[in-house]
Protein backbone atom coordinates (compact mmCIF):
# COMPACT_ATOMS: atom_id res chain seq x y z
CA UNK A 1 0.00 0.00 0.00
CA UNK A 2 1.49 3.71 -0.47
CA UNK A 3 1.91 6.12 1.98
CA UNK A 4 1.18 8.93 -0.13
CA UNK A 5 -1.36 11.12 0.89
CA UNK A 6 -4.53 11.01 -0.45
CA UNK A 7 -5.95 14.54 -1.37
CA UNK A 8 -7.60 15.32 -4.80
CA UNK A 9 -9.14 18.99 -3.90
CA UNK A 10 -10.63 19.43 -7.13
CA UNK A 11 -12.64 16.31 -7.22
CA UNK A 12 -14.07 16.25 -3.95
CA UNK A 13 -15.25 19.57 -5.08
CA UNK A 14 -16.72 19.03 -8.44
CA UNK A 15 -17.83 15.52 -7.13
CA UNK A 16 -21.24 16.56 -5.59
CA UNK A 17 -21.92 18.75 -8.82
CA UNK A 18 -20.96 16.24 -11.45
CA UNK A 19 -22.38 12.75 -9.86
CA UNK A 20 -25.89 11.84 -11.12
CA UNK A 21 -26.95 11.19 -7.57
CA UNK A 22 -30.80 11.03 -7.77
CA UNK A 23 -30.87 9.44 -11.16
CA UNK A 24 -28.13 6.96 -10.87
CA UNK A 25 -27.34 5.69 -7.22
CA UNK A 26 -30.14 6.57 -4.98
CA UNK A 27 -32.01 2.84 -5.18
CA UNK A 28 -28.91 1.50 -4.89
CA UNK A 29 -28.32 3.55 -2.20
CA UNK A 30 -31.30 2.20 -0.74
CA UNK A 31 -30.31 -1.00 -1.77
CA UNK A 32 -27.11 -0.86 0.36
CA UNK A 33 -28.72 0.51 3.42
CA UNK A 34 -31.97 -1.80 3.30
CA UNK A 35 -33.21 -3.21 6.65
CA UNK A 36 -29.99 -2.14 8.55
CA UNK A 37 -30.16 -0.83 12.43
CA UNK A 38 -27.03 -1.96 14.17
CA UNK A 39 -23.32 -0.79 13.97
CA UNK A 40 -22.51 0.29 10.23
CA UNK A 41 -20.01 1.12 8.61
CA UNK A 42 -19.62 3.56 5.16
CA UNK A 43 -16.25 2.80 3.61
CA UNK A 44 -14.64 5.49 1.52
CA UNK A 45 -17.68 7.53 2.56
CA UNK A 46 -16.42 10.82 0.21
CA UNK A 47 -19.02 13.21 0.69
CA UNK A 48 -21.62 11.20 2.33
CA UNK A 49 -23.77 10.62 0.04
CA UNK A 50 -25.04 7.76 1.86
CA UNK A 51 -25.55 9.04 5.02
CA UNK A 52 -29.14 10.01 4.32
CA UNK A 53 -29.89 6.57 3.70
CA UNK A 54 -28.35 5.13 6.56
CA UNK A 55 -30.24 7.00 9.30
CA UNK A 56 -31.35 5.23 12.37
CA UNK A 57 -28.06 3.36 12.13
CA UNK A 58 -25.13 3.50 14.21
CA UNK A 59 -23.01 5.07 11.74
CA UNK A 60 -19.15 4.98 11.53
CA UNK A 61 -17.49 5.88 8.40
CA UNK A 62 -13.84 6.17 6.70
CA UNK A 63 -12.29 8.74 4.76
CA UNK A 64 -8.63 9.24 3.89
CA UNK A 65 -9.05 12.38 1.87
CA UNK A 66 -9.49 15.81 3.87
CA UNK A 67 -11.37 17.37 1.35
CA UNK A 68 -13.98 15.16 0.90
CA UNK A 69 -14.26 14.24 4.46
CA UNK A 70 -14.69 17.98 6.04
CA UNK A 71 -17.79 17.64 3.24
CA UNK A 72 -18.84 14.52 5.09
CA UNK A 73 -19.02 16.00 8.42
CA UNK A 74 -20.77 18.85 6.88
CA UNK A 75 -23.64 16.74 5.42
CA UNK A 76 -23.90 14.73 8.78
CA UNK A 77 -23.95 18.14 10.52
CA UNK A 78 -26.85 19.49 8.41
CA UNK A 79 -28.59 16.03 8.39
CA UNK A 80 -28.26 15.90 12.23
CA UNK A 81 -26.67 12.33 12.02
CA UNK A 82 -23.92 11.69 14.31
CA UNK A 83 -21.37 9.89 12.68
CA UNK A 84 -17.62 9.35 13.52
CA UNK A 85 -15.49 9.59 10.52
CA UNK A 86 -12.31 8.26 10.63
CA UNK A 87 -9.33 9.14 8.51
CA UNK A 88 -8.81 5.82 8.05
CA UNK A 89 -7.92 3.53 4.61
CA UNK A 90 -10.02 0.20 3.88
CA UNK A 91 -6.77 -1.34 3.97
CA UNK A 92 -5.85 -0.43 7.67
CA UNK A 93 -9.00 -0.02 9.66
CA UNK A 94 -8.43 0.82 13.43
CA UNK A 95 -11.54 -1.06 14.69
CA UNK A 96 -11.77 -4.15 16.53
CA UNK A 97 -12.15 -7.21 14.84
CA UNK A 98 -16.00 -8.57 14.46
CA UNK A 99 -17.08 -4.95 15.42
CA UNK A 100 -20.31 -4.37 12.60
CA UNK A 101 -23.21 -5.75 11.93
CA UNK A 102 -22.85 -4.24 7.94
CA UNK A 103 -20.26 -2.59 6.08
CA UNK A 104 -20.72 -0.61 2.93
CA UNK A 105 -18.81 0.51 -0.18
CA UNK A 106 -20.25 2.52 -2.60
CA UNK A 107 -17.83 2.65 -5.63
CA UNK A 108 -14.63 2.79 -3.60
CA UNK A 109 -13.39 -0.44 -4.66
CA UNK A 110 -11.96 1.45 -7.96
CA UNK A 111 -9.86 3.67 -6.22
CA UNK A 112 -8.43 2.29 -3.03
CA UNK A 113 -4.77 0.92 -3.32
CA UNK A 114 -5.27 -2.66 -2.59
CA UNK A 115 -8.25 -4.59 -2.94
CA UNK A 116 -7.20 -7.82 -1.62
CA UNK A 117 -6.18 -6.32 1.74
CA UNK A 118 -8.83 -3.89 2.09
CA UNK A 119 -11.31 -6.98 1.37
CA UNK A 120 -9.63 -9.02 4.41
CA UNK A 121 -10.09 -5.54 6.73
CA UNK A 122 -13.85 -5.78 5.42
CA UNK A 123 -13.72 -9.37 6.66
CA UNK A 124 -11.95 -8.67 10.00
CA UNK A 125 -14.20 -5.99 11.49
CA UNK A 126 -17.71 -7.46 10.10
CA UNK A 127 -19.36 -10.09 12.70
CA UNK A 128 -19.57 -13.27 11.60
CA UNK A 129 -22.91 -13.46 9.71
CA UNK A 130 -22.48 -9.62 9.25
CA UNK A 131 -22.88 -8.28 5.67
CA UNK A 132 -20.67 -6.95 3.31
CA UNK A 133 -22.44 -4.73 0.59
CA UNK A 134 -21.10 -2.78 -2.18
CA UNK A 135 -22.29 -0.89 -5.77
CA UNK A 136 -19.15 -0.99 -7.61
CA UNK A 137 -18.36 -0.09 -11.66
CA UNK A 138 -16.10 -2.15 -13.10
CA UNK A 139 -14.11 -3.57 -16.61
CA UNK A 140 -16.73 -3.65 -19.71
CA UNK A 141 -16.22 -5.72 -22.46
CA UNK A 142 -15.24 -5.48 -25.94
CA UNK A 143 -15.10 -1.94 -27.38
CA UNK A 144 -15.38 -0.24 -24.12
CA UNK A 145 -13.32 -2.28 -22.10
CA UNK A 146 -10.06 -2.24 -24.90
CA UNK A 147 -11.04 2.15 -24.41
CA UNK A 148 -11.17 1.77 -20.72
CA UNK A 149 -7.87 0.24 -20.93
CA UNK A 150 -6.15 2.97 -23.18
CA UNK A 151 -8.05 6.08 -20.58
CA UNK A 152 -6.83 4.29 -17.53
CA UNK A 153 -3.84 6.13 -16.88
CA UNK A 154 -5.01 9.82 -17.49
CA UNK A 155 -8.75 9.32 -16.09
CA UNK A 156 -6.64 7.66 -12.87
CA UNK A 157 -4.98 11.06 -12.56
CA UNK A 158 -8.07 12.89 -12.75
CA UNK A 159 -10.54 11.12 -11.18
CA UNK A 160 -9.09 11.05 -7.81
CA UNK A 161 -7.19 7.88 -8.15
CA UNK A 162 -10.28 5.63 -10.01
CA UNK A 163 -9.28 2.79 -12.54
CA UNK A 164 -11.57 1.38 -14.57
CA UNK A 165 -10.68 -2.13 -15.20
CA UNK A 166 -11.25 -3.81 -12.40
CA UNK A 167 -12.83 -6.93 -12.01
CA UNK A 168 -13.92 -5.77 -8.81
CA UNK A 169 -16.77 -8.67 -8.70
CA UNK A 170 -13.98 -11.51 -9.13
CA UNK A 171 -12.08 -10.34 -6.12
CA UNK A 172 -15.33 -10.60 -4.02
CA UNK A 173 -16.76 -13.92 -5.06
CA UNK A 174 -13.07 -15.48 -4.51
CA UNK A 175 -12.52 -14.63 -1.18
CA UNK A 176 -12.60 -17.34 0.85
CA UNK A 177 -14.01 -14.95 4.14
CA UNK A 178 -17.33 -14.95 2.50
CA UNK A 179 -20.73 -16.55 1.34
CA UNK A 180 -21.84 -14.75 -1.77
CA UNK A 181 -26.01 -13.97 -0.75
CA UNK A 182 -26.33 -12.15 -4.38
CA UNK A 183 -24.55 -10.47 -6.83
CA UNK A 184 -25.97 -8.75 -10.38
CA UNK A 185 -24.44 -6.76 -12.75
CA UNK A 186 -26.33 -3.62 -13.42
CA UNK A 187 -26.65 -1.78 -16.89
CA UNK A 188 -25.79 1.69 -15.36
CA UNK A 189 -23.27 4.78 -16.06
CA UNK A 190 -22.37 5.75 -19.03
CA UNK A 191 -18.82 4.72 -20.89
CA UNK A 192 -16.81 4.80 -19.38
CA UNK A 193 -17.86 4.45 -16.62
CA UNK A 194 -19.89 1.08 -16.53
CA UNK A 195 -20.93 -1.19 -16.28
CA UNK A 196 -22.00 -1.68 -11.96
CA UNK A 197 -22.08 -5.00 -10.20
CA UNK A 198 -23.86 -4.58 -6.27
CA UNK A 199 -24.14 -7.12 -3.95
CA UNK A 200 -23.97 -8.71 -0.73
CA UNK A 201 -21.52 -11.40 0.84
CA UNK A 202 -21.87 -12.96 4.43
CA UNK A 203 -18.95 -13.46 6.54
CA UNK A 204 -18.43 -16.79 7.14
CA UNK A 205 -18.50 -18.01 11.19
C1 LIG B 1 -15.74 7.70 -6.00
S1 LIG B 1 -15.62 8.18 -4.33
C2 LIG B 1 -17.09 7.44 -3.63
C3 LIG B 1 -17.56 8.13 -2.38
C4 LIG B 1 -18.81 7.56 -1.74
N1 LIG B 1 -18.61 6.22 -1.23
C5 LIG B 1 -20.00 7.60 -2.64
O1 LIG B 1 -20.68 6.57 -2.79
O2 LIG B 1 -20.32 8.66 -3.18
C6 LIG B 1 -14.32 7.13 -3.70
C7 LIG B 1 -13.89 7.51 -2.30
O3 LIG B 1 -12.94 6.55 -1.83
C8 LIG B 1 -11.97 7.26 -1.08
N2 LIG B 1 -10.73 6.45 -1.00
C9 LIG B 1 -9.62 6.54 -1.77
N3 LIG B 1 -8.71 5.65 -1.36
C10 LIG B 1 -9.25 5.00 -0.32
C11 LIG B 1 -8.76 3.98 0.55
N4 LIG B 1 -7.56 3.43 0.38
N5 LIG B 1 -9.57 3.57 1.55
C12 LIG B 1 -10.80 4.12 1.71
N6 LIG B 1 -11.31 5.08 0.92
C13 LIG B 1 -10.54 5.52 -0.08
C14 LIG B 1 -11.79 8.55 -1.85
O4 LIG B 1 -11.17 9.54 -1.06
C15 LIG B 1 -13.22 8.87 -2.23
O5 LIG B 1 -13.84 9.65 -1.29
Amino acid sequence: MSDTEISHPLFAAVYDPLVPEERLFAPHREYLAAGLTGPVLDLGAGTGASFPHLRGTDLHAIEPDPHMRRRAARRARELGIDVEIRADRAEALTYDDDTFDAVLAGIVFCTVDDPELALSEVARVLRPGGEFRFLEHVRDDGWRARLQRAIDPIWTKTAGGCHLTRDTAATFVGHDAFDVIEIERVEAGITPVRPFVRGRLRRRA
